[in-house]
C-alpha cells in the first residue's frame, strides 16, 4: 500500500501557482454578441459585492494599447487573421500580468467579460484550430474556476445587436457567430456552465448566481 505523501517542502510553491490560485477567484463570461454578457458581469459584481467581497471587474480586449486596436479594427476593418490572433494574445498577456494574477493572488474576485474561449471560438472561426489556442493560452493565462457561457439563438442575438447599435460589425455577422457558437457548444469541461439567457436580465443573473453556488455556497 502506498502511504501519506512525504512532504517535499515544496506544496507551497505549488499552492500559489497561476494554474491553482488558491486565494482568490477567477469567473469568466462568455457567449457570443448580443447575448447580454455586460449586464450579467455587472448584476454578479452587484452581488458578490453586497455579500461583502472583494470584486475587479474587466474585460477583454481591454482597454491597453493592444485592445484599444482591436476595438479600433472592429470600426474600421479587420486585421488579417494572424495579426488579429496575436494582438488578442499580447492583449491577454499584458492583461495577466498587470491584473487577472496579482488581483488573485491578493484572493480577490476576478469577474471578466470574455477571455481565451473567445479567442478559441471568434479565432477558431477564422480557421485557426482552437485546442491549439487553448493549449498556447493555458500555458500563461489562469484556468477559471468558472466560466459562464450565455447561450441565445443567433437569430435573437443578432436581433438585440441590431437594437443596441444598428449595424453588427464584421465580427458580428451571422454566419461568423454561428460558428462561434459551434466552438462554444463544443467545451466540454466541468467548470463550463451553460446558462439560457433568453430571460429578463434578473431571471438570467438568478440562474447564474445558482450556478455557481458550489463556489460561495
Ligand atoms: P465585445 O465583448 O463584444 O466588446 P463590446 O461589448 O465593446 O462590443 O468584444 C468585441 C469583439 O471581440 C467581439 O465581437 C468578440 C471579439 N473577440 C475575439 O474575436 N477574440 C477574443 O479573444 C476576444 C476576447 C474577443
Amino acid at each position: 500500500m502506498i502511504g501519506p505523501r512525504k512532504s517535499t517542502g515544496l506544496e507551497k510553491f505549488i499552492d500559489s501557482s497561476a494554474q491553482s490560485h488558491p486565494a482568490g477567484r477567477l469567473v469568466v463570461f462568455e457567449g457570443i454578441d448580443g447575448t447580454g454578457k455586460s449586464t450579467q458581469v455587472r448584476l454578479l459584481a452587484e452581488r458578490l459585492e453586497a455579500e461583502g467581497r472583494s470584486v475587479t471587474l474587466s474585460r477583454e480586449p481591454t482597454d491597453g494599447p493592444f485592445g484599444q486596436k482591436l476595438r479600433q479594427s472592429m470600426v474600421e476593418g479587420r486585421l488579417s487573421r494572424d495579426e488579429e490572433l496575436r494582438l488578442f494574445e499580447d492583449d491577454r498577456r499584458h492583461h495577466v500580468e498587470t491584473l487577472i494574477k496579482p488581483t488573485l493572488a491578493r484572493g480577490g474576485v476576478v469577474i471578466l467579460d470574455r477571455y481565451y474561449f473567445s479567442t478559441m471560438a471568434y479565432q477558431g472561426a477564422r480557421g485557426f484550430d482552437p485546442a491549439e489556442i487553448r493549449q498556447r493560452n493555458e500555458s500563461f493565462a489562469p484556468v477559471p474556476d468558472a466560466v459562464i457561457i450565455l447561450e441565445i439563438p443567433v437569430e435573437a442575438a443578432m436581433q438585440r445587436i441590431g437594437v443596441r447599435d444598428g449595424s453588427g460589425n464584421t465580427f458580428e455577422k451571422k454566419e461568423n457567430l454561428e460558428a462561434c457558437a459551434a466552438i462554444f457548444d463544443a467545451l466540454k469541461d466541468d467548470f463550463i456552465h451553460r446558462i439560457d439567457a433568453s430571460g429578463t436580465p434578473a431571471e438570467v443573473h438568478a440562474a447564474v448566481r445558482q450556478s455557481l453556488s458550489a463556489l460561495w455556497p
